[in-house]
């Protein structure tokens, strides 16, 4: 039985003020929640004080990308060990908004995953088609390159430490949710890929949705026997929006 994982993702928003009252907020519902696992996923500058916040709760921090380096001559970015110093976790790498505005490549995606695991922490390697490319009817070609491109550098067992998000990229942020349905159907696709190379390793494999759950729709969507939980955008910023979804995989 895998255990759900529901994981906001804030991106771009916050303040301490907001860090606080959002944290603590969860924290509060937290009793509700049942047998799912929750993390929060900050940004970089939040996670020092996210750590103090969550002490003693059961709610894991994460952090939303990573360097595909250790340490060095890298102005602007956050290694590993350094996220792992300041309580982290998950790390979010792959994200369609660092691939599509920040250039990251299916190969330095590779990277940061391995970097990741390198550093102790467990990747969440986001996947996902653009509109035109789920309407060309290449799907399952876009998600396989993007899968591929992580199992060739570091193998299948790796995926034992690791979540997959199938992320849709036309239903981030629009409102546009993919249907119970679809969504299930790519998630057994990335199962089906892993399990052609390392059974348990599938069997095993939490593989989350994410792209416009609300706490209206988390229901039906954790309902289908291969999703595995959410990672939630826009409605992570409330408390008692995310701890509805929280709920929802509990
Ligand atoms: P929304 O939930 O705002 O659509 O964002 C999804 C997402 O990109 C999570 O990483």
């Amino acid at each position: 039985m895998r255990q759900k994982l529901v994981a906001g993702n804030w991106k771009l928003n916050g303040s301490l003020a907001m860090t606080r009252e959002l944290i603590g907020g969860i924290r509060a519902g937290m009793g509700e929640v049942g047998a799912a696992e929750v993390a929060v996923c900050p940004p970089y500058v939040y996670l020092p004080l996210a750590q103090g916040l969550l002490e003693g709760s059961a709610i894991r921090l994460g952090a939303q990308d990573v360097c595909d380096h250790d340490s060095g001559a890298f102005t602007g970015e956050v290694s590993a060990p350094m996220l792992e110093e300041v309580g982290c976790h998950y790390v979010i790498v792959g994200h369609s908004e660092r691939r599509s505005l920040y250039g990251d490549t299916d190969e330095l995606v590779a990277r940061k995953f391995e970097a990741a695991q390198r550093g102790g922490l467990v990747p969440i390697l986001c996947v996902g088609e653009l509109l035109e490319e789920r309407e060309q009817g290449i799907t399952e070609q876009v998600v396989g390159r993007q899968l591929d491109a992580v199992l060739e550098r570091v193998g299948a067992a790796a995926f034992a430490r690791a979540v997959v998000a199938y992320e849709p990229v036309w239903a981030i942020g629009t409102g546009r949710t993919a249907t119970p349905d679809q969504a299930e159907a790519v998630h057994v696709f990335i199962r089906e890929r892993l399990r052609a190379l390392d059974p348990g390793v599938a069997d095993g494999l939490r593989i989350l949705y994410g792209g416009s759950v609300k706490g209206g729709n988390a229901a039906e969507l954790f309902a289908q026997p291969n999703i595995d939980g959410g990672l939630i955008g826009g409605a992570s910023l409330q408390a008692d929006e995310f701890l509805t979804i929280c709920r929802a995989a509990g």
